[in-house]
């Protein structure tokens, strides 16, 4: 089969690819894997019982259920949905948006990918722009996403060390000056892979920097506030007329109904919702039609509170200790500080092998994480510290991760 330029480049070996192909083996396969790879959110039961009460209350509500799956709804989203998050956004947050800011996309993969291509590559006067990410490592699933080559670039960051077994990386404003030619600026807050959050300040600078440059800022705000709120510090989310806030019905635990939501600028929104009838046509309706009322009634906050954020933070922290127990006086390690999202973010520093080799070697034993490497792109110069890490993704069941993190530790010794 002859491909084109695109065919290419969206077919090739990706991250990404790796990553849902891992996961769909440890799903679909006979062999039992012992998964802390891929992104899916816990089961917590509270949450999908509530789901399924809703389910079945569509169900029993006249003829709401067949109305859900049985009509496009408009290309920007659900009218009832995009008015319930505009009324919680202002309530909450003082922001002055309305369901005009809103635009529902299928996954907020799918919005960065409109995103992205909309502020990188050749503009009409035949210049170039790239997206920056200002501190690398980055999520994986935008290193593919560009539909021009060398479209991204990011920046080294700093590295704080908080104690021996911790540290935590920092934006290197230095380095934003000299970059050129900037499309848009792009972070995740929390970080996917490292559940870094960063600073009001550091936001507020990025913010700034943007502005001044006259291009959007990015935040994709999967796992933040107000949903699904896996937070774990005092951290407060941020908009203005130039940031472009992306957010999930994923990690609240609907991964399945591809639901992404974008807070943006009237003509952002616009484009995007341009976008999504060429692509799409529609949005998928149904976790639309789930949330809606939970986001109407502001139930969806004290869900989060209550329930979702003390789950992660009490598993991210248990999590921290079972490596300690599996890692202490058996090589030298740093976890990133755990302050959000699903994962950790493990620092071999002096392993003879790199852990993309330490990845095949772990899949051996039948686990499975992410070689840190593929988070590093757009990184125009070499850095060791890429082939040092890997991420955990700790939300899977107890017993799996923690035999996980053992068999890490097995694997690391045999290596020492
Ligand atoms: C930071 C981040 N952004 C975006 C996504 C895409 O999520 P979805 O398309 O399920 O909304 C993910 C998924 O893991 C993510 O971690």
């Amino acid at each position: 089969m002859e491909l084109s330029r695109f065919g290419r480049k969206i077919t090739a070996k990706t991250g990404i690819l790796s990553l849902m192909e891992d996961l769909g083996k440890a799903v679909a396969g006979t062999k039992r894997y012992y998964m802390l790879g891929g992104g899916n959110p816990a089961l917590i039961p509270e949450v999908c019982d509530l789901w399924r009460r809703r389910m079945r209350e569509i169900l029993d509500n006249g003829d709401q259920f067949e109305k859900m799956i049985g009509r496009y709804d408009t290309s920007k989203g659900n009218q009832p949905f995009l008015e319930a998050l505009a009324g919680l956004l202002s309530r909450e947050y003082g922001w002055d948006i309305s369901p005009r800011n809103i635009a529902v996309t299928n996954g907020s993969q799918t919005a960065f990918y409109f995103l992205i291509n909309m502020f990188c590559g050749t503009y009409p006067d035949g210049s170039r722009k790239k997206i920056l990410f200002p501190i690398s490592p980055e999520y994986i699933g935008y290193a593919d996403q560009s539909i021009e080559e060398d479209s991204f670039v990011s920046c080294i960051p700093m590295i704080e060390q908080i104690d021996t077994t911790t540290f935590k990386y920092h934006i290197d404003f230095s380095k934003l000056d000299s970059v050129d030619n900037v499309g848009a600026v792009c972070v995740s807050r929390p970080t996917n892979p490292t559940g870094n959050v960063l600073t009001g300040d550091e936001l507020t600078r990025l913010s700034a920097f943007a502005d001044s440059r006259k291009v959007p800022l990015l935040v994709d705000n999967a796992y933040g506030l107000p949903f699904p709120g896996i937070i774990f510090e005092d951290a407060q989310p941020f908009w203005d007329k130039h940031v472009v806030l992306s957010m999930s019905l994923s990690k609240i635990g609907l991964p399945s109904v591809r639901n992404g939501i974008v807070v943006a600028a009237e003509e952002v929104i616009e484009a995007l919702s341009a976008s999504n009838a060429v692509l799409s046509l529609a949005t998928g309706n149904i976790g639309q039609v789930i949330m809606e009322p939970f986001i109407a009634s502001g139930e969806i906050i004290d869900l989060c509170k209550d329930v979702i954020t003390p789950y992660y933070r009490t598993r991210a922290y248990r999590t921290i200790e079972w490596i300690s127990e599996a890692l202490d006086g058996v090589c030298e390690y740093s976890i990133h500080k755990a302050q959000g999202a699903l994962f950790l973010w493990l620092w071999f520093k002096n392993l003879p092998v790199t852990t993309g080799e330490l990845y095949y070697r772990l899949k051996e034993r039948d686990v499975l994480v992410i070689p840190g490497r593929h988070f590093f792109f757009g990184l125009a110069e070499e850095w060791k510290h890429r082939d040092e890490c890997i991420r955990i993704n700790y939300a899977g069941h107890e017993a799996e991760v923690r035999e996980g993190i053992v068999r890490i530790g097995e694997v690391v010794k045999e290596l020492s």
